[in-house]
């Protein structure tokens, strides 16, 4: 499974893009908004800091301004994923812009028939929210076990981008359940590398170790 960072924040991606885990990164009007930065601008430097796919999300409403939007925003970088959300408007958008070889990463999928639309319509992503389905008392993995059921069914090549995910265990149930991406807030990726036991564990390696006297350089 391949893993985004969910951010605009450029320290934090270049500290977390030195793990050498990073494989893209998603961004949201949200989150431009939090970063304080132009948006072209942090997209730029995004896609000159990460070699893979970056989503930078339209604006517009109605299908004529996200393709123009969507075209403007493939012109700053070849790894330029264009984020449309799941409208009718976004995916008449999503069809013309697929149709023209430009990768559209369909956001803000809340249902699997959704899903499928998406698929149709030729987008290259779709994300489906799983902490805000999650929020409201339902069963946001329980979506991403669905599409990739259905995905499976009729061999759509649009990979599942399991998002607004909250906590180590959405990224471990995605993974299990064979989502082809997941894109993590900064806080969430930190915690995948966590567990008492190691930090427990080194420690105690550690004092023995000190005891010995010895060193290995
Ligand atoms: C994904 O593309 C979205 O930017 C993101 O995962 C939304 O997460 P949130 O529900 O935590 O805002």
């Amino acid at each position: 499974m391949r893993i985004f960072l969910d951010t605009a924040d450029i320290a934090e991606l270049k500290a977390w893009n030195a793990t050498g885990l990073v494989d893209g990164v998603t961004t949201n009007p949200s989150l431009i908004a939090k970063s304080g930065r132009n948006f072209l601008e942090a997209i730029g430097e995004i896609c000159a800091l990460v070699e893979g796919p970056v989503s930078a999300e339209v604006t517009a409403t109605d299908a004529a301004g996200m393709i123009a939007e969507g075209r403007r925003l493939v012109e700053i970088a070849d790894n330029v994923v264009v984020k449309a959300p799941l409208t009718v408007e976004g995916l008449k958008a999503t069809y013309e812009l697929a149709q023209d070889g430009i990768a559209v990463n369909v956001t803000l999928c809340f249902s699997a028939v959704q899903a499928l639309l998406a698929a149709k319509a030729g987008a290259a992503y779709i994300s489906p929210f799983v902490g805000r389905l999650d929020d409201g008392g339902q069963d946001g993995m329980g979506l991403i076990r669905e599409i990739r059921e259905i995905y499976d069914n009729y061999g759509f090549d649009t990979e599942i981008l399991a998002a607004s995910l909250r906590t180590p265990a959405h990224v471990r149930d995605a993974a299990r359940i064979g989502a082809d991406c997941a894109t993590l807030p900064p806080s969430v990726f930190a915690a995948l590398y966590k567990h008492p036991l190691t930090d427990a564990g080194l420690a105690a390696f550690l004092k023995d170790w000190a005891a010995t006297g010895q060193t290995i350089l």
